[in-house]
């Protein structure tokens, strides 16, 4: 933690030109940390410093109401932390369900059912199947068709009131949508998170070496708990309804009709949902969305049968907390006993060093499982790593029985180590100070939690990563020319650097070794192989930046650099003059300041962009790569459309494009896409189902289009 500054003075011995100063400073700091928090998801101060600032402030402000802006901490979303949370008694209580875990357990279900109604023997009650989906469950009142109340489960007859945090999420209405909306209603379902999202979350923890979720459904439940409402806002939290509790009336008599009354009220509802007639068909869906499980994009932990008449749910009942009417059929166990054997350290496209654990195989979720991902020498340590509910600061060492998980698509995690069966003799790990591929020296910076191996242009390991990076899918995307060819090819000597890969043909020609005569390859997919290649001789600005595999330049920065450059000659030019500027006291030349300048992109990118061109051996590399291909000019962004310069926000669904595809045509027209609107966003394209963005539209009073208005406006319609 930072040194604490000396202690504040008591507000009340401030004057008020004291106040307004440090008030000032105050409210520059918070929106320091804001952004680095809800932007980054980089704290750099504890929660408990962050909140005795804006306690500070909004004591000033108490004192002295005439500094009170608009633009004050305390005006701001979520300004107040609110502590604890307050106590909710559920009307209804929010119960669990009872489990199956085999094919007989659904059978039995389904008879218990029929016995205790005294069906007879060809009545198959209708039971509707769903997937269970591996969130926290939320309820939310409405009264007289307005968002009340937003509550955890919490034990199921009391939870916390999280109102502010659930008026965040885009998938709840603040208001009910249709003609006959119940007096009283209180929705019911799960709050997610889409995994990539949580993997994008914890890929920029892991650089800013903060502490990563342990898996989707953490991370929701702490997305959901914040004391401060904005930071949830800024977690893309997610919304399935599919249960209720108190209702003033019944708006459908079964439990798909519910659902149905549901989405038409304005709640996203599981497209996946199906009525089912038999035994079979329940099994059917269960074996059809555990297949479809690794590609839904969010976790789930099995099925859910509910009975759907609900007079017969009425009759049925409750025995102890779970319903006679409804029982969750779980998928195997996604977590697994194992060794670790060992630690393997790979090294990157950019030289860092990660570790890998390489596990006695096991089987976790119907998948065998032998690596597990170690992030950095600090996860081995567990340094950084207190308050983690799993692993607790206990560290991993060679011979460890671990638990390892699987969380959707999610690559595997040691979630615990089992101390009681640590062996005696086993050592903490020590991590590499070379790198294991060319023996360099490996470096940690100043505040980055990764190793690097320094031996960039030497290092066979980083090489190869940058080859296959060249060719991946955003970058050159040769067809027949992957992960595995490029590693083949490399080991084989035949291609070491990017230019390789255009003159294959022309070496293979001279050559009394024949690529076609390798094992694998025949005459066919070699001639294939070569019109790839030459398919890509051709290339855009973009997608060569990208391809260079410089730090920090990912796609979006590619794309940036492009059409600010316009042409590969251009760009060149300006990275070799900007390199030349480079000096110890910083670069003061004319081409860093134009290339920092950039919309978007930083000084870290500029950095290591020019960084990339002032190495001599990155030039050649270039230069031979140049004598192969030909690169296209950017498509240059139009300057006199009518959005141009604009920035612009599409949110809800889309009905005539894709959001990718509403994208690249705004920003061809020059305008610039955000995420989130702000007094700075100067147009939203809302299609139907938006939410939170549509409201924070009209409170800056932001022009909203239609999708048609849309078209209209750019001339299209
Ligand atoms: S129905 C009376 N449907 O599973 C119980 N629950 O083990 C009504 N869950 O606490 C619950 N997906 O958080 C139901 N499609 C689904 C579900 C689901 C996830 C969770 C829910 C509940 C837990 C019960």
């Amino acid at each position: 933690m930072a040194k604490k500054a000396s202690a504040p003075k008591p507000v009340e011995t401030l004057t008020l030109a004291q106040a307004r100063k440090e008030l000032t400073t105050l409210a520059l700091q918070l929106a320091t940390h804001d952004e680095r928090y809800y932007q980054h998801d980089a704290p750099t101060i504890s929660d408990a410093d962050y909140d005795a600032l804006r306690r500070r402030a909004s004591e000033i402000e108490a004192r002295f109401p005439e500094l009170v802006t608009k633009d004050s901490p305390s005006q701001k979303v979520g300004a107040a932390p609110s502590g604890r949370f307050a106590k909710v008694a559920h009307a209804v209580p929010m119960l669990s369900l009872g489990n199956a875990f085999s094919d007989e357990d659904v059978a039995d279900f389904v008879e218990r059912v029929r016995r205790f109604l005294r069906l007879p023997a060809d009545e198959m009650p209708v039971v509707v199947a769903e997937p269970k989906i591996d969130g926290l469950s939320l309820s939310l009142r409405y009264e007289n068709g307005e968002l009340v109340r937003g509550a955890t489960r919490g034990d199921g007859t009391t939870g916390e009131d999280v109102t502010a945090n659930v008026r965040t999420i885009a998938d709840i209405p603040h208001t009910l949508k249709g003609a006959n909306v119940p007096a009283i209603c209180e929705v019911r379902g799960e709050v997610y998170i889409m995994t990539n999202d949580f993997i994008g979350f914890n890929k920029r923890a892991e650089k800013a070496g903060i502490q990563m979720a342990a898996n989707p459904r953490n991370f929701a439940a702490g997305s959901l708990r914040q004391k401060d409402a904005s930071i949830t806002a800024s977690r893309p939290l997610k919304f399935f309804a599919y249960a209720w509790g108190e209702m003033s009336a019944m708006p459908a008599d079964t439990q798909f009709g519910m659902v149905a009354w549901m989405r038409r009220a304005g709640f996203v509802t599981n497209p996946l949902m199906r009525q089912c007639q038999s035994v079979e068909a329940l099994l059917a869906f269960y074996r059809e969305i555990a297949e479809k499980r690794a590609s839904l994009g969010y976790d789930i932990d099995g099925v859910v049968y509910k009975i759907d008449r609900l007079d017969w749910q009425s009759r049925l009942g409750f025995v102890s907390r779970n319903p006679r009417w409804a029982i969750a059929h779980k998928f195997a166990a996604e977590q697994a006993m194992t060794v670790l054997n060992g630690i393997e350290i790979q090294v990157g496209r950019t030289g860092a060093l990660t570790p890998v654990a390489r596990l006695a195989p096991v089987t976790v979720g119907g998948v065998v499982v032998s690596n597990a991902t170690l992030h950095n020498e600090d996860y081995i340590r567990a340094v950084g790593n207190d308050g983690n509910p799993i692993r607790e600061g206990v560290d991993i060492r060679i011979g460890d029985t671990v638990v390892v998980q699987r969380a959707g698509d999610v690559i595997p995690q040691i979630v615990s180590v089992v101390l009681e069966k640590r062996p005696k003799d086993a050592k903490p790990y020590k991590f590499p100070q070379k790198c294991p591929a060319c023996g360099s020296h490996a470096v940690r910076e100043e505040g980055e939690a990764v190793r690097r191996c320094t031996g960039a242009l030497v290092c066979p390991a980083q090489a190869v990563e940058r080859l296959k990076h060249f060719v991946s899918r955003n970058a050159f995307d040769i067809d027949g020319l992957g992960d595995k060819q490029v590693q083949e090819f490399y080991e084989a000597g035949l291609v070491r650097s990017a230019a390789d890969i255009f003159t294959l043909q022309k070496r293979d020609a001279r050559s009394q070794t024949k690529l076609k005569d390798r094992e694998g390859y025949g005459d066919v997919s070699i001639r294939n192989l070569f019109s790839a290649i030459d398919a890509r001789r051709r290339i855009e600005l973009h997608r060569l930046i990208f391809a260079l595999g410089i730090r920090h330049v990912g796609e979006g920065n590619a794309k940036l650099l492009a059409r600010h450059y316009g042409t590969l000659a251009a760009f060149v030019e300006a990275m070799r003059a900007a390199a030349e500027g480079q000096s110890e006291e910083g670069n003061t030349s004319e081409a860093y300041d134009d290339l920092n300048g950039i919309e978007g992109i930083g000084e870290v990118v500029a950095d290591a962009v020019v960084e990339f061109f002032a190495e001599p051996r990155n030039i050649k590399a270039l230069d031979d790569l140049l004598a192969e291909i030909e690169v296209l000019p950017a498509e240059q962004a139009a300057k006199d459309s009518p959005v141009s310069g604009k920035t612009v926000v599409f949110t809800g669904s889309l009905e005539k494009m894709t959001r990718e595809e509403a994208k690249a045509m705004a920003e061809r027209l020059g305008a610039k896409v955000s995420g989130s609107v702000s007094k700075k966003t100067d147009l939203v394209v809302a299609g139907p189902g938006a939410g939170s963005k549509l409201k924070e539209a009209e409170k800056h009073g932001v022009k909203v289009l239609s999708e048609d208005d849309w078209f209209k406006l750019i001339g299209v319609a």
